[in-house]
């Protein structure tokens, strides 16, 4: 039997006479309410001497910190005061019945428009540890993003040492120019996008890039102390190695949800993935400082951003030292840039904790089952024109099933919750490939791919297996998959074409990972497993901003369920309008 994350509202005094908000209550009361307002804004920023007119959170750049409970009320009130249509998802939040508060734009809302606001309104159900907020139209996530905190309830403590000090880690990507200007301008011609300029900690880019050694993140420590870093990889377009030199840090959870604690010395964290880790300084002064350092993980054959960034760990020197300058300062080594065995092998170590207290509910017997073949492709030029796409006749693109998803131009969720499709959505999204081939070998003479807004749609509660296949059309890469409004359990990997006779039979139910978003190996497959057990539209897609812009998405509607504590409510009066 399987626990729900929401408390019961099963009781036939519930269905009868509404009682089921009374029976919520306890649950509720646990948690208080906390109000934040995000102001949308223009901000001067300066990196790598190259100053731009950045889009902020409250003049705030990364933005603002949200810390919650689990148990609490968040209330976020975005006011929209930029040109550009604005949404905010937060990413990795349930959003258990509160699908109009999740954000993707033209999926679950309309962006709100300038001059006007949304207030998003959420509770936090059963999580616990490092998510991250960030813009959902366009690449406005280049700069609008940061972290999500939340800590246990009141009376209860971390599976793990109490740590000294918390620290945010989030990674970005800094581009000297306009990142809208970019995409617009790659979709047009067809081409791979222009790359960054430089990846970030903290918002800073490190002394390794001219022009920036002023720009240096400094996480100061004191000896013998144990630290929390709540990393958070908000880059765009790059999975990023992270290591710290001369030092390990110890796993403890991984997207709001605890894992068996692991050590490692480097680490690998995708974007829209969040990564709690404990860093144990050293007993003693140690003479030295530390560099930390972040660099992409890549394996496709376009041009990356192959910089590095980096931070400093700095110890507090004793009172009789007088100066901790000139220091020795060590390096670490990070993984070369297409380290895949490393990757598997990292990856193959999230486990979930399993226990009593944080069971892993894995779905143990499968209602529906989907195969997605997703990957990169092309779409054909428009005629009397030249790309700069694969050819000088096509465009990159990317597909799920050989769909490459269009956005409409209204919301999803308004017109599937008002009956008022109208073609804005088809529900024929395919359950497999349309025509089967061998996925991670010599790609098809036709690389070209469909386009639509087609979805799947599934009955409340169903329990779903989906193997993701990664295909090697123009290029075999990793695609970080993130789910809305749910995690799943990450049952099964591997590289090469997915066996449907042999691979099943090593899947892991009993203490897989659970995350919201999962790497598809580059040239492999993974099998994930949820209930559908949250009403409403729910975006998946690839967290390579890039490949989602190509058309690597889709979306999952999931039906109400009988019970009253089981169906999507109303949408706020305050709902954008497209
Ligand atoms: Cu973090 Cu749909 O995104």
């Amino acid at each position: 039997m399987r626990t729900s994350y929401l408390p019961s509202c099963a009781s036939m005094a519930a269905l009868l006479f509404g009682f089921c908000l009374v029976s919520l209550l306890p649950e509720l009361a646990a948690g208080i309410t906390r109000h934040y307002t995000f102001n949308i804004m223009y901000q001067n920023v300066t990196r790598l001497c190259h100053t731009r007119s950045i889009i902020s959170v409250n003049g705030q750049f990364p933005g603002p910190r949200l810390v919650a409970r689990e148990g609490d009320r968040v209330i976020v009130k975005v006011v929209n005061h930029v040109s550009n249509n604005v949404t905010i998802h937060w990413h990795g939040v349930r959003q258990l019945t509160s699908g109009w508060a999740d954000g993707p734009a033209y999926i679950t809302q309309c962006p709100i428009q300038t001059g006007q606001s949304y207030t998003y309104n959420f509770t936090i159900i059963g999580q616990r540890g490092t998510l991250l907020w960030h813009a959902h139209v366009s690449w406005l996530r280049a700069t609008l993003y940061g972290p999500i905190i939340i800590y246990p309830k009141h009376n209860e403590s971390y599976p793990f040492p109490k740590p000294h000090r918390e620290i945010p880690i989030l990674f970005g990507e800094w581009f000297n120019v306009d990142p809208e200007a970019i995409i617009t301008q790659a979709l047009q011609t067809g081409a791979g996008p222009n790359v960054s300029d430089a990846y970030t900690i903290n918002g800073l880019p490190g002394p390794l890039y001219n022009c920036s050694s002023q720009d240096t993140f400094k996480l100061k420590v004191k000896p013998g102390k144990t630290y929390l870093l709540r990393l958070i990889n908000a880059a765009l377009n790059d999975e990023l190695f992270f290591s710290i030199a001369n030092h390990s840090v110890t796993i403890v959870e991984a997207d709001a949800i605890y894992v068996k604690p692991f050590n490692t010395d480097k680490l690998l964290i995708s974007p829209g993935q969040t990564t709690n880790v404990l860093l144990k300084t050293k007993p003693y002064f140690p003479n030295a400082t530390f560099l930390m350092e972040a660099r992409p993980y890549f394996t496709g054959m376009g041009t990356i951003d192959n910089s590095t960034t980096a931070g400093i760990l700095q110890y507090k020197p004793p009172s009789n030292l007088s100066s901790s300058k000139n220091l020795p300062l060590f390096k670490p080594t990070l993984p070369p840039i297409n380290a895949t065995s490393f990757v598997a092998n990292f990856t193959s170590k999230f486990r979930s904790l399993a226990n009593a207290k944080y069971p892993a509910n894995v779905p143990l017997k499968v209602d529906k089952k989907f195969f997605f073949a997703l990957g990169l492709g092309t779409n054909p030029c428009p005629k009397n024109t030249t790309c700069q796409g694969p050819t000088n006749t096509t465009k990159f693109a990317a597909s799920v099933n050989n769909v490459s998803f269009l956005l409409p131009s209204t919301a999803i969720l308004q017109a599937y919750f008002f009956g008022q499709n109208n073609g804005v959505y088809t529900t024929d999204f395919p359950v497999n490939p349309p025509t089967p081939f061998n996925y991670t070998g010599m790609p098809p003479n036709n690389t070209n791919i469909s386009n639509g807004t087609s979805t799947v749609v599934l009955p409340f509660n169903t329990s779903v297996e989906l193997v993701m296949q990664g295909t090697s059309i123009v290029s075999a890469e990793s695609h970080p998959l993130h789910l809305h409004g749910f995690n799943f359990f990450v049952v099964g990997i591997g590289s090469g074409n997915y066996d449907p006779n042999k691979d099943p039979k090593n899947f892991n139910l009993v203490d897989p990972v659970e995350r919201n978003t999962a790497g598809v190996p580059a040239g492999g497959w993974i099998a994930i497993r949820f209930f559908a057990d949250n009403p409403g539209v729910w975006f998946m897609h690839c967290h390579l901003d890039v490949h989602t812009s190509w058309g690597l998405k889709m979306a999952w509607i999931v039906l109400d369920g009988p019970l009253p504590n089981q169906k999507l409510p109303p949408p706020p009066s305050d709902l954008p309008k497209c």
